[in-house]
């Protein structure tokens, strides 16, 4: 695992390069995908965006398809590796458990100054909860991508009650998605989740915060050398 005790104890190495490095692709990607999806329907000529300086380009379609799937390869790869990567060590840390949904109750309730915060493994409840959430819209907007790039090809004909259902699927599950990040960003928000941040950027994290909220994890992970 990647965690360690670092610099005199301030700190402990929460991610590796790998994880990191998977989140910020998916980020960047799936925004890209938002803003070029939106730009396959005519939303950005009706609003006029495309008159601002430097934006022509984004009313017109063969280059917002082409940035949608760049930006899809990308997204593919950066989720095909975690799988992968997080698959062969057998790490599942992210992966809801039961009671989460109980405890994500009362970690909120507790950000409100209402009773008292369970103790935390390395990711809070809600955290496996918006993992899975944000996980399992990721996937549909990968399988019907998926099936809308093989309708554009010559000689798929599906029928169009199908393509219709497909083209529901991937909007659906964008306004999943987007809900997902808003929510996700909206609990840095909260000071108390302020010291998760450094992590998704250095992998650092500080040492007293851990032993505090994160005390099942801290024990697990640095036992021996508290
Ligand atoms: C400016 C944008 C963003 C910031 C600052 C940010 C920050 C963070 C941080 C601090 C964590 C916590 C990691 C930990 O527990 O150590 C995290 C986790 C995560 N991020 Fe982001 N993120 C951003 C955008 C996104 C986007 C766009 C997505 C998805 C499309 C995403 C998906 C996730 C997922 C699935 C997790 C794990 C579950 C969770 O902690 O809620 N993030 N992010
Ligand atoms: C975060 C991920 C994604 C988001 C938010 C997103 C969003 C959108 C939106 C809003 C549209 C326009 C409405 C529509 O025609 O259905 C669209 C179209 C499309 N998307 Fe995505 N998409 C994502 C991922 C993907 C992926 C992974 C693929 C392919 C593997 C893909 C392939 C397509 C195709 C082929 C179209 C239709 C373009 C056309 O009209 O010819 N998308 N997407």
């Amino acid at each position: 695992m990647a965690e360690k005790i670092l610099e005199k104890k301030q700190h402990v190495k929460r991610h590796g390069f790998s994880v990191i490095f998977v989140h910020w692709v998916v980020a960047i990607s799936t925004f890209v995908l938002i803003f070029s999806g939106f730009g396959q329907m005519p939303l950005y000529k009706r609003y006029m965006l495309d008159r601002l300086p430097g934006l022509s380009w984004v009313s017109d379609f063969s280059i917002t398809l082409s940035i949608h799937y760049w930006a899809a390869a990308a997204l593919m790869l950066a989720v095909a590796y975690h799988l992968v990567f997080h698959g062969v060590r057998r790490d599942f840390d992210m992966l809801p458990r039961r009671g989460d949904i109980r405890q994500s109750a009362q970690i909120i309730m507790a950000v409100f100054g209402f009773g008292k915060e369970p103790e935390n493994d390395k990711y809070l409840a809600e955290q496996r909860l918006a993992y899975v959430f944000i996980g399992f819209s990721m996937l549909i907007l990968i399988f019907s991508g998926i099936i809308k790039v093989v309708e554009t090809l010559p000689r798929t004909n599906f029928p169009e009650d199908f393509a219709l259902w497909i083209t529901l699927l991937h909007n659906f599950a964008t306004i999943l998605i987007i809900v997902g990040i808003i929510v996700h960003l909206a609990a840095f928000i909260f000071k108390e989740n302020w010291p998760l941040l450094p992590g998704i950027f250095t992998g650092k994290i500080d040492r007293k915060y851990v032993k505090r909220r994160h005390s099942i994890w801290y024990a697990r992970a640095f036992g021996k050398k508290r």
